[in-house]
């Protein structure tokens, strides 16, 4: 255990909330457009279905509605968040950001909102900066948003890739508080983020607007993303049990990055977490990038898994690469 330290702002969750697009796509159905089956896309990710945006559904239009469902849950309006963050690889324009647009939508006009690009990783990333704009005391309440149509990003021909993703958005609320600066304070207790581009050309797209004056679609050397997964979130995640003095006994809950299911269990079992602790949605989401861990989390807040009180570890690998762990006392 940590010794008690001064007294430091905690960035506490206050609400949170989500958006999955109704149409949904089962494995049986992609097979009858591509050359796949049911059979291997479960046995090799977990997957058995996705959401897709339909039409005059984008990103930011499942971001807003993601941030409105959180903005309820917390009892607040957007004129009460001074930092919006959305992370998002797939933002509906390379500008303005979504984040702007959702404050649009919410009618907000003050405040600072900023995407922030981090593929996989994102909505980790945009914990631990929102963490460190309200621990700092700049900023008072921020909403954090991991938004994605990755299906808009796909080669629908290319069955290594189109299997795996799916669509949608979620958001949580958080506040400032003060705490003990102990591992009992409620609020985010510790993040780690860590990226190392010479991996950068292992998960891309094939265009963008400098290089191509294109969107490009996703290309994945899936091995060698998978080969370094377990290792890189394994790392980040010992990373908050030493800073903190926490162990995986200690955890409630673990709730990774959802993009294939034995990335998850091989993590869960190498830092000896106990399977039941895990939250899992892939089967149901897929690899929803940037939203799956926000999802991922209101599925286990309104099934009642996910309590006041609970330790909760987040932690996601992808594009860049980029990784990272945070831990949260809910
Ligand atoms: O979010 C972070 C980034 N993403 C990830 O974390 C993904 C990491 N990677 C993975 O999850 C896995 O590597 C995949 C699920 C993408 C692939 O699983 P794998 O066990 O690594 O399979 P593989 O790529 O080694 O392919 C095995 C075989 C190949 O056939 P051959 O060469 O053995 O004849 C593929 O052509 O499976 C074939 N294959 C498919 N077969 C049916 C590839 N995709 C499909 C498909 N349906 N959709």
């Amino acid at each position: 255990m940590t010794p008690p330290q001064r007294r430091c702002l905690r960035s506490v969750v206050r609400g949170a909330g989500a958006y999955l697009p109704p149409t949904v796509v089962t494995n049986r159905e992609l097979a009858e457009r591509v050359d796949t089956s049911d059979d291997w896309i479960v046995q090799r990710t977990g997957i058995t279905r996705r959401h897709l945006a339909g039409e005059g559904e984008t990103t930011s239009t499942l971001a807003l509605a993601a941030a409105e469902a959180a903005l309820r849950d917390a009892g607040l309006s957007g004129a009460d968040i001074d930092l919006v963050i959305v992370a998002t690889s797939t933002p509906d324009y390379t500008f303005p950001s979504v984040a702007t647009q959702v404050q649009a939508g919410l009618g907000m006009h003050g405040g600072v909102a900023f995407d922030l690009q981090a593929v996989c990783s994102g909505f980790v990333f945009a914990v631990a900066t929102a963490d460190k704009f309200l621990a700092s005391g700049s900023h008072r309440r921020a909403l954090v948003i991991g938004a994605e149509t990755f299906s808009r990003l796909l080669d629908w021909e290319d069955r290594t890739t189109c299997v795996l993703f799916g669509d949608g958005a979620a958001a949580l609320v958080f506040e400032a508080e003060e705490g003990e600066g102990t591992v009992h304070d409620r609020g985010v207790l510790t993040s780690h983020l860590r990226s190392d581009g010479r991996h950068c050309d292992k998960l891309r797209t094939d265009g963008g607007p400098s290089a191509t004056g294109t969107v490009g679609q996703v290309r994945m050397n899936g091995r060698d993303v998978f080969r370094h997964a377990v290792g890189m979130v394994t790392d980040v995640v010992t990373d908050a049990f030493a800073i903190t003095g926490l162990t995986a006994r200690d955890l409630d809950w673990f709730v990774p990055h959802q993009a294939n299911r034995r990335i998850i269990e091989a993590s869960a079992e190498k830092l000896g977490i106990d399977p039941a602790k895990v939250v899992v949605t892939v089967d149901q989401h897929a690899n929803t990038s940037a939203a799956s861990i926000p999802l991922a989390l209101s599925v286990a807040l309104a099934d009642g898994r996910i309590r006041r009180g609970d330790l909760v570890m987040i932690e996601a690998m992808g594009g860049g690469f980029t990784w990272g762990s945070a831990l949260i006392r809910w």
